[in-house]
């Protein structure tokens, strides 16, 4: 592709008609061959004729995609912090940030949706919820929001329950950041570094100081600045994706039950109301 491109600069230079795209292919396009539009096209399987429903289906497949490439970006970050490649993790950090705008602007393709035309397929779904998504409990474990229970649905298929079992008991991404600092030789308390990494947890106070010390000094310069401040921004994307579906939920089913059995609205508000990174929070409080 670059020889081609070369080529057509070189004759746009020579002051020659531009290389046209290639037409003639003995096989599939490359596109096709890389791209996969056919399964992609394939996986559009809805299950009423009603129009609303191809925007429900279609929105929920794609968030799928930005959930599995958040955690590309947030394990790999977790590789590059335990290599103490602080700028390698940085990067992949600020490029979730983009995929996170990117997610919440999806949200857009449903807002329209009322009751009524929720109704008109919602009865077909059974009990298929977006709590049964194993995708965004990767998400979640390693924004350190961790719950056992949200594991078992998975129990069907094996390699996917083992999946996130492993991630479960397994480092958060703060739980990495929180090792890099100790070994940059910050006072990270010693019961930070061995707690029980099944479990969620809200601030603590030796390392919502260690924060504030961090945070004195907000120039470009200091690293650990930039690093908590491209965490706050995850954070603050991340908030935003579960506001946005609880006013999707809001407007397009109101305080009914959902469909994955839960109370619905109020479940999903207590829920959203998990903190992510919590003593990033609360180091403003002490500033
Ligand atoms: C207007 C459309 C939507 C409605 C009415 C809706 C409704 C609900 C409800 C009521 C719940 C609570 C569990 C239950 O009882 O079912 C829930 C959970 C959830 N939904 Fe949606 N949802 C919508 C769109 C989406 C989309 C597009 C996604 C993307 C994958 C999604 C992902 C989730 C997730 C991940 C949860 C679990 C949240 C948690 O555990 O805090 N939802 N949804």
């Amino acid at each position: 592709m670059s020889t081609r491109k070369l080529r057509g600069s070189a004759a746009e230079a020579a002051g020659s008609a531009p290389a046209e795209p290639i037409v003639e292919f003995a096989e599939v396009t490359p596109y096709e061959q890389y791209v996969g539009v056919r399964e992609l096209q394939g996986l559009v399987r809805t299950v009423t004729d009603h129009p609303a429903e191809p925007s429900f289906l279609v929105v929920t497949q794609i968030m799928e995609l930005w959930f599995t490439l958040l955690r590309r970006e947030w394990e790999l970050a977790q590789r590059c912090l335990r290599a103490d490649d602080l700028d390698g993790a940085v990067a992949a950090i600020r490029r979730s940030v983009h995929h996170l705008r990117s997610l919440n602007a999806t949200w857009g393709s449903l807002m329209w949706m009322t009751p009524a035309e929720f109704n008109g397929f919602r009865e077909q779904l059974g009990e298929a919820s977006g709590f049964q998504s194993y995708e965004y409990r990767h998400v979640e474990f390693l924004l350190g929001l961790k719950a056992e229970s949200v594991v078992r649905p998975h129990r069907a298929l094996p390699a996917v329950h083992a999946d996130l079992q492993r991630a479960l008991a397994a480092p958060s991404l703060e739980d990495d950041v929180h090792a890099y600092l100790a070994r940059r030789g910050l006072p990270v308390p010693a019961d930070v570094l061995d707690r029980d990494r099944t479990q969620p947890h809200g601030a603590h106070p030796g390392l919502t100081a260690l924060w504030s010390e961090i945070y004195a000094d907000p120039r470009p310069g200091n690293d650990l600045f930039a690093l908590g401040e491209a965490l706050t921004d995850v954070a603050e994307e991340f908030t935003t994706w579960r506001q946005r579906h609880v006013t999707a939920v809001r407007r397009a089913m109101g305080a009914k039950p959902g469909t994955g059995g839960s109370a619905g609205l109020a479940w999903l508000e207590r829920s959203a109301a998990r903190v992510v990174f919590p003593d990033l929070w609360a180091a403003r409080t002490e500033l």
